[in-house]
């Protein structure tokens, strides 16, 4: 057994908790879109398509704004084949996933998509084999309400109010050499920030998004986002991230720990901006769009997955279908956590992906759909993180690893809204085999009660939620956390995330 100390102290305020980091992504990819979202065949399907089983549980699962259509594949997306008449709509070769895309779904299906998950549009442009005109135009047929060429196109697509875009990605991952139109830190710094001027100048009040660096492991990281924000600083107000974490060499030790390398890559961006802030004298702040985590098993895709072939471009094929355990449920939720922790500066993130595509979210055609076991964590942690983010001033034991050295065996962090006296404590235990017994101090939130506490774990740590067996891992209440004069216990099993939730 291990013992950790924290203390949760609204006093001890990181910041206030935007809902946008409660964000997710959707991409032409796989059967996120065709077989996933939109299944027109479906016994659930709605007018438009699209299946209400899905649109149930991604209500469920309270997510904010959804990054589309890529990813990827918007390095090699051409927005104006996606709208008018559906049948006039071009087939095209998605290079990014060596797929056909079928247009079938396009902006306007999407907005419409969004409506009923209640989620905000967070839209790509192209600048991998496009550029500002593009970007223009497609801003030009979203958001300008009439009077136009393409606004007026627009409208007689069947759109009578602009879609009023608010945040919008400028390209995605241009540092990666796998990136349709892949430039250095400079070419892509000097064309960001001519798109982003530009679109200013059509609306001054967009948020825009600089691509940051497509891992902490990238060669050009950190010189990367020195270069582009020095380009960039007075046309964005963010700059993203993208991190994904896997269990390699059956190293799970190094695995349950991958919050420390997310940790570690948030704080050297923000470093990194704070500089070119200070080089240039700005008294602007930028922000991090967490716009990609998540955990992918990238291994099976390049092994396993990958669809090659002159003559072999599928719709829609089943890639990236990763089916995720306990042990990725608890380093999804610690990664969660290393979001929260620093909400004064990560103000938007996008879980990667929604569904089916490395997704919490499962369908079958003509079947049923389905929870992962990431599900639980993001759900939990979307609907009690509310107000603001708390430091805990955790003292926990730490253990080795291969990867990542030393660690802290507990993570945590808390979140308080001042307004209804609602906390939240979401902790995780990355030990292997030794439950934690957690003494925290709460005695700054006055009579504080246990309204909740839910624990995700189980005795096999590869246990998976799937179409045969959906519901083999779930949530369990937690009935070790009490109160008792102004401290709370709980213990943690091993490999565990656990969510309390307290009132005042
Ligand atoms: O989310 C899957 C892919 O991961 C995205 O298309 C890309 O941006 C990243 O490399």
């Amino acid at each position: 057994m291990v013992t950790a100390r924290l203390t949760i102290d609204p006093h001890f305020a990181v910041g206030d908790i935007n809902r946008r980091v409660f964000g997710s992504f959707i991409e032409h990819l796989g059967r996120a879109v065709y077989d996933g979202i939109y299944e027109p065949g479906h016994p659930t399907a709605d007018e438009n398509g699209f299946r209400g089983d899905v649109i149930d549980l991604v209500k469920e699962l309270g997510v904010s704004a959804i990054r589309y259509p890529g990813g990827n594949f918007v390095s090699g997306f051409r927005w104006e084949d996606s709208v008018g008449p559906k049948a006039e709509r071009p087939r095209r070769l998605d290079l990014a996933w060596h797929s056909t895309e079928t247009n079938e779904v396009g902006l306007h299906e999407f907005a419409t998509w969004l409506d009923k998950v209640d989620s905000e549009l967070m839209l790509a442009v192209n600048l991998g084999t496009r550029g500002t005109l593009e970007a223009l135009d497609l801003l030009e047929y979203s958001n300008i309400p009439a009077g136009t060429a393409l606004s007026e196109q627009r409208i007689a697509n069947g759109k009578t109010n602009a879609f009023g875009v608010k945040m919008w990605c400028l390209g995605n991952e241009m540092d990666g050499p796998w990136q349709l139109g892949h430039r250095s830190a400079d070419d892509y710094g000097k064309i960001a920030s001519q798109t982003a001027k530009a679109m200013r100048q059509v609306d001054p009040t967009l948020e825009l998004v600089a691509c940051g660096s497509s891992s902490a492991q990238m060669p050009t990281f950190g010189e990367w986002e020195r270069v582009v924000l020095t380009h960039t600083y007075d046309d964005v107000d963010y700059i993203s991230c993208h991190a994904y974490y896997e269990e390699k060499n059956g190293d799970l030790d190094s695995f349950l720990a991958s919050a420390v390398n997310m940790d570690g890559f948030i704080e050297s961006v923000i470093a990194t901006a704070d500089h070119v802030k200070a080089v240039k004298g700005s008294d602007k702040t930028i922000n991090i769009s967490f716009d990609e985590w998540n955990v992918w098993y990238l291994d099976r895709y390049h092994d396993v997955d990958k669809v090659e072939g002159i003559d072999n471009w599928p719709i829609a094929p089943r890639i990236l279908e990763d089916v995720y355990s306990v042990a990725d449920a608890v380093v999804f939720g610690n990664l969660m956590i290393s979001l929260l922790k620093r909400a004064d500066r990560v103000t938007s993130a996008s879980l990667a992906q929604l569904v089916n595509v490395i997704a919490p979210i499962m369908t079958e055609p003509g079947g049923p759909a389905w929870k992962q076991t990431t599900y639980f964590p993001f759900a939990l942690t979307s609907r009690l993180a509310k107000g603001r983010a708390l430091e805990v001033r955790l003292e926990s034991p730490t253990h080795s690893t291969e990867v990542y050295g030393t660690v802290p065996t507990l993570d945590a962090v808390a979140t308080h809204d001042a307004e209804t006296g609602a906390t939240a404590l979401f902790l995780v235990n990355r030990s292997r085999d030794e439950e934690a017994v957690v003494t925290i101090d709460v005695a700054a939130l006055g009579a504080a009660k246990v309204v909740d506490a839910q624990t995700l774990a189980d005795d096999d740590v590869y246990a998976k939620n799937t179409l045969q067996d959906p519901e083999r891992v779930g949530l369990s209440a937690n009935d070790t956390a009490r109160v008792e004069d102004g401290v709370l216990t709980i213990t943690l099993p091993p490999v565990s995330w656990s969510a309390v939730e307290l009132q005042a």
